[in-house]
C-alpha cells in the first residue's frame, strides 16, 4: 500500500470517527468549507432569537432577497472545532416588500457553548453562546421596552450591549412602525443587529407585543401586526402569547395585553395552566406591555365606558401571578422607570410581587410620584434599561439610565407560597 493511500484511509477513518460525513440531528457534518477570506456579503438585520429551549437551540434570522438566501445556508461549528455543519433557512415574506425573512433554527446544540457561524461562505464570521443547562452560574439578562428608532434607543442599545447580557427582552413597542411601515421596523432590527453584540458574539432578542406593533393598537387580528409576527412567529406560532423554558431553571411568560389576543378567555386560561405547570420552577418572570400598575396613565376610569389602564391585567392575570408564585412582572408602555412595592391584590405586602417597568428604552414621560400612587415604590424620568441577575435563589435588578447613572437597585427572593397549595 502506498503511503498516500494508507494516509488517505487513515484520514478517512479519522474523519468518520470524528463525525464527518455523518448526520447528526439532521444536520450534515462536513469537512471545513472554504470561507471567503474577505467577506463580500452582509446579511441585513442579522439577529438571534429563540423558539425553543435556549440551552440547546438558537434561531438565526436575517432579511434579504430569495436570491440572496438561495445559496447561503447557515454554517456553524463549536468555536475552535472544525466540525462544520450547515443548515438551510426557511424563507418567508417580509411584509409589504419584495424582501424575505430567512430563518434557520439550529437544534441539538450543546448547552453553555460558544458556536461560530456564518451566513453562506461569503459573509463575516459571527458567534453565539447557548444558555447553560443548569443555573449553577449567574443568569444575566437585560430588559426594557418602548424603543423606537433614532439616537436615544441606539444609545440604550449600546448601554445594553456593554452589560454583556446573555439575552435581551423587549416588552413591546419595538420600532413604532404601527404595523404599517416596513422600513421603520427594518431600521429597528438593523440597529439591534449592529449594536447588540459583544465583538463577534450576537446577543439574542426576545420580545412581547405592544400596541405600536399593531395597525390599530388593540383588539386586532395577527395580520395587523405583520412585521412583529414576520420575525417572532417562530415562538408565537398562532397567538400573541407564549412561554419559553430555559432548561428546568427559568421560564419566561410573554403576554399580549389585548393587541392581537384578548386578555380574558383563551389567553387567561392558557396562563393559568402554564403557570400551574411551572409552579415549582425556580424562576418565573412574566412580561406584558400595558402595565397592571401604571406609573403615568391613570388606572382608574377616565372615559365613561372605558376601563382604566391595566384593568384587564389586574382582573384576570394578577390573581394568577399571585396564586402561582410568579417572581416578578416586567411592564412597559408608560415610558418611565418604575418599581412597585411587593404587591398582593394591589397592596404592599412582603410576600407580594414586584412589578418593574415601565418601558423607556427610547421614549420618556414624566411619571407619577409614589406618594400619589401608594403601590409605587420608586419612579424616575429617564431613558433606561434593567439588568437582571439570578444567583441561586437571589435575584438582583438594576435600572441604568442611558447616561450610565444607576437609577435603582432592588432584589427579589422566592416568594413565600401564597398560592394554589396554600
Ligand atoms: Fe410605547
Ligand atoms: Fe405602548
Amino acid at each position: 500500500m502506498s503511503f498516500d493511500r494508507r494516509r488517505f484511509l487513515q484520514t478517512g477513518s479519522l474523519l468518520l470517527a470524528s463525525g464527518y460525513a455523518r448526520s447528526l440531528w439532521g444536520q450534515e457534518v462536513l469537512p471545513p468549507p472554504k470561507f471567503a477570506e474577505t467577506p463580500s456579503f452582509e446579511p441585513t438585520a442579522l439577529f438571534l432569537t429563540w423558539q425553543q429551549d435556549p440551552t440547546t437551540t438558537m434561531t438565526v434570522q436575517w432579511v434579504g432577497t430569495e436570491q440572496q438566501a438561495a445559496d447561503r445556508p447557515v454554517w456553524f461549528a463549536k468555536a475552535g472545532s472544525n466540525e462544520w455543519r450547515r443548515q438551510a433557512g426557511k424563507v418567508k415574506p417580509y411584509p409589504m416588500t419584495e424582501r424575505s425573512v430567512i430563518r434557520t433554527e439550529l437544534t441539538g446544540l450543546s448547552p453553555d457553548t460558544e458556536y461560530t457561524f456564518r451566513i453562506g461562505l461569503d459573509s463575516a464570521e459571527q458567534s453565539f453562546r447557548t444558555m447553560p443547562a443548569k443555573a449553577t452560574n449567574t443568569i444575566h439578562f437585560v430588559s426594557g421596552g418602548d424603543a423606537g428608532i433614532g439616537s436615544h434607543p441606539v444609545q440604550t442599545n449600546r448601554l445594553a450591549a456593554a452589560q454583556k447580557p446573555q439575552f435581551v427582552v423587549i416588552g413591546g413597542d419595538l420600532a413604532y412602525e404601527n404595523g404599517k411601515n416596513p422600513d421603520v421596523f427594518l431600521e429597528f432590527l438593523r440597529n439591534y443587529s449592529r449594536d447588540l453584540r459583544d465583538g463577534k458574539q450576537l446577543i439574542p432578542m426576545l420580545a412581547c407585543i405592544g400596541n405600536h406593533e399593531v395597525n390599530g393598537g388593540y383588539g386586532k387580528p395577527r395580520s395587523d401586526a405583520p412585521f412583529f409576527y414576520s420575525v417572532f412567529d417562530g415562538l408565537f406560532t398562532d397567538s400573541g402569547y407564549a412561554s419559553l423554558d430555559f432548561g428546568d431553571y427559568m421560564s419566561l411568560i410573554l403576554l399580549d395585553t389585548n393587541h392581537t389576543t384578548p386578555i380574558e378567555g383563551a389567553q387567561t386560561d392558557w396562563l393559568a395552566k402554564t403557570l400551574k405547570e411551572r409552579e415549582e420552577c425556580p424562576t418565573v418572570f412574566a412580561f406584558n406591555h400595558v402595565p397592571a400598575y401604571p406609573s403615568f396613565r391613570p388606572m382608574g376610569l377616565v372615559i365613561p365606558g372605558d376601563a382604566g389602564t391595566g384593568d384587564g391585567n389586574r382582573k384576570h392575570w394578577v390573581p394568577l401571578f399571585e396564586r402561582y408564585n410568579v417572581d416578578a412582572v416586567f411592564e412597559h408602555h408608560d415610558h418611565t422607570y418604575k418599581r412597585t412595592h411587593p404587591l398582593l391584590d394591589g397592596r404592599a405586602n412582603k410576600n407580594g410581587i414586584v412589578y418593574l417597568g415601565d418601558g423607556s428604552w427610547g421614549k420618556i414621560r414624566k411619571p407619577a410620584k409614589p406618594d400619589a400612587r401608594p403601590y409605587l415604590a420608586l419612579t424616575d424620568e429617564a431613558y433606561h434599561l434593567s439588568v437582571h441577575r439570578i444567583e441561586g435563589e437571589d435575584r438582583f435588578h438594576v435600572a441604568l439610565a442611558d447616561s450610565g447613572r444607576v437609577v435603582d437597585v432592588s432584589a427579589t427572593k422566592k416568594r413565600a407560597r401564597t398560592g394554589s397549595r396554600a
